[in-house]
């Protein structure tokens, strides 16, 4: 059986990960290696739907339905792209994956964290990355960044992503294997360097462990 590799990118609204995406998908094709790009919520007919209304500041669901749409999003993503992309042994480029409902709704919101995990294995099937890139940087920083018009995750008020900062860190200082964290205060280029080397350590890595990795 042959599988690829994911790897994800996190951080709080304003951290630069939109810039780093666009870097990563002129970088990829140039350096021939077989992969995918996705997003959270996203990345299929249902998975953008959902995402509209999650993203929708005219709506305003329970935490638990949040949760739901999350996890439904989620769920069609990895049936439907991932799996099979990592079946067939391509790299997976995901912006955002189950670290952002623990940090958002379950740091955030106050959600209870195990029962994200569990709703999360149900929706992936038990997929965890390979490896998380987590950009960091203060709150006060991310809002300067933003755009002038706030979605409904981004309206919400600074204490709710100082929260959601703290669970990211705290969720990365327990996976330290998995979680690198990035220093998202750097300049766009040297960002770019840094997380282009770790995306190329694992692909060595994983060569090195095994030779299933077909990219
Ligand atoms: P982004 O794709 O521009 O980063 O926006 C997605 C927004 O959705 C962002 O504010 C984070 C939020 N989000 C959650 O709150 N929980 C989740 O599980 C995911 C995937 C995203």
């Amino acid at each position: 059986m042959t599988r690829g590799l994911l790897v994800t990118l996190e951080g709080i609204d304003g951290c630069g990960k939109s810039t780093q995406v666009e870097l990563l998908r002129n970088r990829m094709p140039q350096k021939g290696i077989d992969h995918i790009m996705v997003r959270e919520p996203g990345g299929t007919a249902v998975g953008e739907s959902t995402r509209q209304i999650l993203l929708n500041n005219k709506y305003s669901p329970s935490l638990k339905a949040e949760i739901f749409l999350y996890m439904a999003a989620r769920s069609e993503l990895t049936d439907q792209v991932i799996g099979p992309a990592l079946k067939s042994g391509q790299l997976v480029l995901c912006d955002r994956f189950t670290d952002s409902t623990l940090a958002y709704q379950g740091f955030g919101g106050g959600a209870d964290l195990e029962m994200i995990r569990n709703l999360s294995r149900i929706a992936t099937g038990g997929i965890v990355p390979d490896l998380t890139i987590l950009l960091d940087l203060p709150v006060e920083d991310a809002v300067g960044r933003r755009g002038s018009s706030a979605d409904r995750m981004e309206s919400k008020d600074i204490r709710f992503h100082q929260r959601v900062r703290r669970g990211y860190l705290e969720i990365a200082h327990n996976e330290p294997g998995r979680i690198k964290i990035v220093d998202a205060l750097s300049t766009v280029e040297e960002l770019g360097v840094i997380i282009w080397k770790l995306i190329e350590e694992i692909i060595i890595t994983e060569k090195n462990k095994s030779n299933v990795y077909e990219f």
